[in-house]
């Protein structure tokens, strides 16, 4: 997969492999999309990491758990990066991934930019990941090989429990945001045939076949996991939706979300590195880029 701007998980999955290889392991990193769930039984420890989606995994992860076939006695470990709230996400995987039979034996979160269109710049995690979060990613690939060897091979029974990291709020949101609640809400996206130029990147960058370019007219579809990819690929800012309704949501949803940050930061656990008095509430990301496209013009 050939990547415009690249995504921040696939960033922090190649320091993660940088680890493992660093600790003299033999690493396979792959796009979820790419991977057979039937295909993993040669591997002795498996990572799996995506983004934080309302508050926990996104439904292709979900999928590819549930088509995995028994993992009985097989090492895991599950990575994601996310901006202000990781929620439920290790929780709710663990237990898809232990319901499989696997073991579970580290976590790793970061947190990273946001750049979904209607959000605001800088968005509170801008700057994230820095050189320090790539570093502490890396180590994690190191660490999580020798955990794994002590467990397989020396019988060490330590296995770590999925500490949720957000307030229980958050998590008892994830659960009501499901599919059908998401679809629901989500407004309604399609593709302008006038300005679509039909270079195929919204197809390429798309994590799951969800749109078809070729089709007349172009459409999205299913599996679409409403990640909004395609939105922010597009050179042409041709996939279009009215984003006002969820730009109007923002300051509410912002000063809860700084509160959780604020709690974050005094654990330790999230460094600040923009001033989060220097956002602005009514310039979100998609009018940004529609000036960038003018002035180009
Ligand atoms: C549809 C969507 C939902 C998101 N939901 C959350 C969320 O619940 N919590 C959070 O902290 N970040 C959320 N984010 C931000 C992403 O988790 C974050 O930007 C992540 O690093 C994106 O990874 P990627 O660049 O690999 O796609 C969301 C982003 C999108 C596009
Ligand atoms: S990325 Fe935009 S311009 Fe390119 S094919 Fe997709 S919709 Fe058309
Ligand atoms: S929002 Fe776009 S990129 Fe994301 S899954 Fe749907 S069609 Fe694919």
């Amino acid at each position: 997969m050939q990547f415009r701007i690249k995504p921040n998980t696939r960033k922090i999955a190649e320091c993660i492999h940088d680890g493992i290889i660093d600790a003299k392991s033999e690493c396979i990193m792959k796009a979820l999309n790419d991977v057979e769930p039937t295909s993993l039984s040669d591997y002795e420890l498996i990572g799996i990491g995506s983004p934080v989606f309302w508050y926990k995994e996104p439904f292709n992860v979900q999928d590819f758990i549930e088509a995995l076939p028994e993992q009985e006695g097989r090492n895991w470990f599950v990575f994601c990066t996310h901006g202000n709230i990781i929620g439920n996400f290790f929780p709710s995987v663990t237990k898809k991934l232990n319901k499989r039979g696997a073991t579970v034996i580290g976590f790793h979160n970061t947190y990273a930019n946001i750049t979904v269109p209607f959000y605001l710049r800088p968005s509170y995690t801008s700057g994230h990941p820095d050189a320090y979060d790539f570093e502490q990613a890396k180590a994690f690939g190191r660490e999580i090989v020798e955990r794994s060897l002590k467990i397989t091979h020396n019988g060490d029974d330590f296995i770590p429990k999925p500490e949720p990291v957000s307030s229980q709020e958050w998590i008892e949101e994830s659960k009501v945001l499901t599919k059908e609640a998401i679809k629901n809400f989500m407004p309604k996206f399609s593709i302008n045939i006038d300005t679509c130029i039909q270079c195929h990147e919204c197809e390429e960058n798309c994590p799951v076949q969800g749109i078809d370019i070729e089709a007349e007219p172009p459409r999205i579809q299913d599996p679409c996991i409403y990640c909004w990819r395609c939105v922010t690929i597009c050179p042409t800012l041709s996939v279009e939706a009215d984003w006002e309704p969820l730009v109007a949501m923002a300051p509410a949803n912002y000063a809860r979300y700084k509160k959780e940050l604020d709690k974050v930061a005094a654990r330790g656990e999230f460094r600040w590195l923009i001033d989060p008095e220097t956002i602005v509430f009514d310039d979100p990301l998609y009018k940004q880029r529609q000036r960038e496209i003018k002035d180009k013009e």
